[in-house]
């Protein structure tokens, strides 16, 4: 039986045997499915429907899916878009991506099992965005530590991150909002990574480079606050311009995202990881120093570093 907030998925493609097969794929899925070979009558039901997952064909005759997706954000902003690919628009898709424009793209012909779990992630990231919608702050790092579960190594990132963070914005005195702000931007930084298959992560190329886009999608749809969004879409900038998504250098990268780069990059090292064993303090600093400059911004990591060294005497 369909439950009365199952997710509605909408399907939209020209061509009908396409529609008819993807119909006998979720023939027992628990969402509501809903197809159409229109693009009109496509964007008339995300009008009308709470639909939380559009997945369109790229070649259709009278409007591209691209387009159509592009509509589709415009009339309902949380819902989660995927585009249906032939070989020949590999290119537009991956640009697509590129952009923060779709959640992801599958290729026809498609695996069915590959179309399923699509779908699940993606209403996974819809489920996202709507409990990150009015979460109060205990909340929020709830969130972020379930999205740490998926996996063991990371654990305790989010949190620790945001402690650094904290500590440094408090010793650069800024005011309360930017403080809440960096808080929640750490916790949430790696965000985009949900819904996102190992395969793809653990993956050095270029998609993998934008958890920090789609991590910031949600946070902006979330309402967080502007310095909150600016942590989680930043935090891959590089002081010396050749980070990403924007290429910002120096002073052009906010200052909340700055200070959570050094935290994280700190606490990336100093724990264990798939492919590699964690550094010690000494190390992570040597490695901090030589990032002064490059990836990180020099007078942050010198305080981050004299930060540090003072509490550890303390603790002697
Ligand atoms: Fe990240
Ligand atoms: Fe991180």
């Amino acid at each position: 039986m369909m439950s009365a907030n199952a997710d509605i998925v909408l399907f939209v493609d020209d061509e009908p045997m396409i529609l008819r097969s993807i119909e006998r794929v979720f023939l027992n899925s628990p969402h509501r499915i809903m197809t159409t070979g229109d693009a009109e009558q496509a964007l008339e039901i995300v009008k009308k429907e709470p639909v939380s997952v559009v997945v369109s064909d790229q070649r259709m005759p009278k409007m591209q899916g691209i387009e159509l997706l592009e509509k589709v954000k415009e009339i309902s902003p949380p819902t989660v878009k995927i585009l249906l690919t032939g070989y020949a628009d590999l290119a537009t898709a991956v640009r697509a991506i590129n952009s923060g424009e779709v959640f992801r793209f599958i290729q026809k012909p498609w695996e069915d099992a590959e179309l399923a779990e699509l779908v699940e992630s993606a209403c996974s990231r819809f489920a996202l965005q709507r409990s990150l919608e009015g979460a109060d702050e205990a909340m929020l790092l709830a969130i972020a530590e379930m999205i740490e579960l998926k996996d063991p190594l990371t654990q305790g990132h989010c949190k620790r991150v945001a402690e650094y963070s904290i500590r440094m914005a408090e010793i650069l005195t800024v005011d309360k909002n930017l403080l809440r702000c960096i808080r929640v931007g750490a916790w949430l930084h790696d965000c985009g990574k949900i819904g996102i298959p190992e395969s793809i992560l653990n993956y050095t190329g270029g998609l993998v480079r934008n958890h920090s886009q789609w991590g910031a999608e949600v946070v902006r749809l979330a309402d967080m606050g502007n310095e909150a969004i600016n942590v989680v879409l930043c935090h891959h900038e590089r002081y010396d311009g050749t980070g990403y998504p924007r290429q910002l250098r120096g002073d052009d990268i906010p200052l909340e995202a700055r200070i959570v780069a050094v935290a994280d990059m700190y606490d990336a090292v100093t724990s264990d990881r798939s492919y590699r064993k964690k550094r010690t303090h000494e190390e992570a600093v040597a490695i901090l120093r030589q990032e002064q400059g490059r990836a990180l911004d020099p007078v942050l990591t010198q305080l981050f570093i004299d930060m540090l060294s003072t509490c550890r005497e303390l603790d002697q």
